[in-house]
């Protein structure tokens, strides 16, 4: 019976190990490992680090006191695709009763801003967050909430990277929106920060 079961914890252990290992390579490879493009690629760099990233602070303009007009800065899961799968497009979950969603209804002009900081790759290098060597990015536009078919490219984007959405209260009526880029800003490198296009963004490949 005892090495019945142990028998039978065990091969759960190996079933656990397995369906790790198989997750793993379906999720794609880390950040880590994927390689970061040459810094004067600075486009590349731009979708690389908005590709890797899973979360951003999200800038708006508050509409709340006592900071009504200031900038109100706040954490926001992304995902511009499933991994390996980046289209660039930072896609979002929201709801009408989060603090800065309530902002972006007034004026949906914001700033994402991305950082490798969140990944393996500034750690293992150990390069402080604030180094412009450990890759990040400024992204300004506006929040759009997204129509039609586009609702389901945001699905896929966002609950293959984020699971835990699916079972988030149904009664906030979750919506899903997306940055429309106007400007970009990279740091990446020493020499001061850089801008790319959103047309050279989107064109670049990653
Ligand atoms: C970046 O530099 C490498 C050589 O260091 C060069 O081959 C490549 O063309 C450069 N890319 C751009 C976009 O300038
Ligand atoms: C973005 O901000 C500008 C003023 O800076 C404003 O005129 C415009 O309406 C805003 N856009 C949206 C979509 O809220
Ligand atoms: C999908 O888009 C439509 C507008 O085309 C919108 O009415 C609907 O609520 C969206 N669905 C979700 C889940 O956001
Ligand atoms: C951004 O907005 C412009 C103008 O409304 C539109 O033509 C463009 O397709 C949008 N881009 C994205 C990536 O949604």
């Amino acid at each position: 019976m005892r090495s019945a079961l142990s028998f039978t914890v065990n091969m759960l252990r190996l079933g656990v190990l397995f369906l790790c290992a198989v997750s793993a390579i379906l999720l794609g490879t880390p950040p880590s490992q994927a390689h970061i493009p040459p810094h004067n690629e600075t486009a590349r760099v731009a979708r690389f680090v908005a590709h890797h990233c899973d979360w951003g602070a999200l800038a708006t303009i508050s509409s709340h006191e006592p900071v009504k007009g200031q900038p109100f800065a706040n954490v926001f899961s992304v995902s511009d695709g499933p991994r390996g799968h980046g289209s660039g497009v930072p896609y979002f979950y929201l709801t009408a009763i989060e603090i800065s969603v309530q902002d972006l209804q007034l004026n949906a002009n914001a700033s994402l801003t991305m950082s490798l900081a969140q990944t393996p790759y500034c750690r293992e290098k150990h390069y402080d967050p604030q180094s412009p060597l450990c890759a990040h990015i400024i992204l300004s536009g506006i929040i759009e909430k997204v129509e039609g078919n586009e609702n389901d490219t945001a699905k896929i984007a966002l609950f293959r990277r984020h699971p835990e959405m699916a079972q988030w209260p149904p009664d906030h009526n979750w919506f899903f929106a997306k940055l429309n880029i106007t400007n970009i800003w990279v740091l990446d490198y020493f020499g001061g920060i850089k801008t790319v296009t959103p047309d050279e963004y989107y064109k670049a490949k990653p």
